[in-house]
């Protein structure tokens, strides 16, 4: 008889949970998960929303085994019983609103989602990484020109969130005015609240009107030319790709690519400044050359996972996990802050010894693994080789303690990251 059989608590009568956007947004993280396991092991039991509650795995052996097995955990959220039982609706709860089912790879399972995932799968893989590099340095130079001579800047606000949504935004072909419009609706999409629908109704619209175009330019070229011409971005490479039936699963899947793209992205960046900014210790590796600019990257996967928690997978039956019964319907979180975090401990305590592993769950495992990972790195690395470069003396202006997190249970950065330099001596000419 497994543990899980000598009663397992019922999701539906635990109450007094820690909320996992707090936990999540707190000052020091990883001592609530560790409060968590202390209490009940690699699997604990959180809320998602009040009244809202889920598993959140935090044990690596438990979040893999989710991962990599979509027959009993399922990423539709049509299995999550609070679901289906309507007892959350998309118009009432931020959090439902924010898993609504969605036709793209990352809410499909099976074959279903082999025939999406392999249309971005083709995309990604023929995306010209040398032509959005070459515009990439150009973007973040003429963004540091403004800034460096201010003398101080918002390091989030003004860089770290601007440099991914127009990196993203030109690997699917969105104008830079285009793509910036997008900033305020990704905010709100992962910020939860009221204003999830409207902001994911503003990107979908964006995108139907874009591979509606994109189709139509096609049609056109054959008409005229026998010839569609090259693939220029992935909008083109999805509206082209025979395996995406309707202009739904296309926009739909350039939707969740400039989100999650976006989102993660922005993590990495502005966590990267905040280590550099608020740890000596790891400023003073990057800048004496002792880390270099990888190992660094690296080691913010590692210590400050920009996929902080996984949106959930949902039982498709009874299960058992962690020593825990999970029941049919349940959603299971995948926290992966808190493994990495077990992990980092579990190597040493010295901060050279993760260096150049990268074993960690930070792209995610399994058949939604990241399939971005090579065009996330080059973005971040260009982005904060970049701005280091430019700036002297580089320091934060306000407290450390009073940064402020992003309201989300899904990714952690500050809100904000006010910060002062040395402003360029100008030479007057005679
Ligand atoms: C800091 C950088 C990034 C990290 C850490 C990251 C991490 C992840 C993780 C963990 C997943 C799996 C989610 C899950 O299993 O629930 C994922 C999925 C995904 N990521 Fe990334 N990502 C990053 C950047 C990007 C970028 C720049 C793009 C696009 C340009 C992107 C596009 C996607 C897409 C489309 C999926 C969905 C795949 C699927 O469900 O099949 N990611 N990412």
């Amino acid at each position: 008889m497994t543990q899980a059989d000598l009663g397992s608590p019922r999701l539906e009568d635990l109450s007094g949970l820690v909320l996992l956007g707090e936990a999540t947004a707190a000052a020091d993280p990883r001592a609530v998960y560790r409060r968590l396991a202390l209490e009940w092991g690699p699997v604990a039991p959180v809320e998602l929303e009040p009244g809202v509650p889920a598993w959140l795995a935090m044990g690596y052996r438990e979040i893999v085994e989710v991962l990599r097995n979509e027959a009993v955990f399922s990423k539709d959220t049509r299995s999550w019983r609070w679901f289906a039982e309507g007892r959350i609706a998309a118009a009432t709860s931020p959090v439902a609103a924010f898993l609504a089912p969605r036709d793209n790879a990352m809410f499909t399972d099976g074959k279903h989602r082999e025939r999406l995932r392999a249309a971005l799968d083709d995309g990604f893989a023929n995306l010209d990484e040398l032509a959005v590099g070459r515009a990439l340095r150009a973007l973040c130079d003429s963004l540091l020109d403004d800034l460096v001579s201010r003398g101080e800047a918002d390091l989030v606000r003004e860089y770290a969130e601007i440099v991914p949504v127009l990196a993203v935004g030109a690997m699917l072909g969105l104008s830079p005015d285009a793509a910036r419009s997008m900033l305020p609706h990704v905010r709100a999409v992962f910020a939860g609240g009221p204003g999830v629908r409207p902001a994911a109704s503003a990107i979908h619209r964006t995108f139907v009107e874009l591979s509606a175009r994109a189709r139509t330019n096609r049609a056109m070229a054959i008409l005229l030319r026998d010839d569609p011409g090259p693939v220029r971005d992935l909008t083109e490479a999805l509206v082209a790709h025979p395996n995406l039936e309707t202009d739904v699963e296309v926009s739909s899947s350039l939707a969740m690519t400039l989100i999650s793209g976006c989102q993660m992205e922005i993590a990495w960046i502005a966590q990267t400044f905040e280590l550099v900014l608020t740890d000596a210790e790891f400023a003073g590796r990057v800048r004496g050359g002792r880390l270099g600019l990888d190992d660094a990257l690296d080691e913010v996967l590692w210590r400050e996972p920009p996929s902080t928690n996984l949106a959930p997978r949902f039982a498709t039956h009874d299960v058992e996990l962690g020593g825990l019964r999970v029941a049919q319907g349940d959603a299971v979180v995948l926290g992966i802050a808190a493994a990495n975090a077990a992990q980092e401990q579990a190597v040493a305590d010295d901060p050279w010894a993760g260096l150049g592993n990268r074993a960690h769950l930070t792209w995610g495992a399994g058949p939604h693994r990241c399939p971005a990972e090579r065009s996330a790195r080059f973005i971040a690395r260009i982005a904060v080789e970049r701005a280091l470069a430019r700036f002297e003396d580089l320091e934060l202006a306000i407290p450390a303690e009073s940064l402020r997190r992003v309201p989300t249970p899904w990714t952690r950065h500050s809100v904000s990251l006010p910060v002062r330099y040395a402003r360029p001596v100008v030479f007057e000419q005679y």
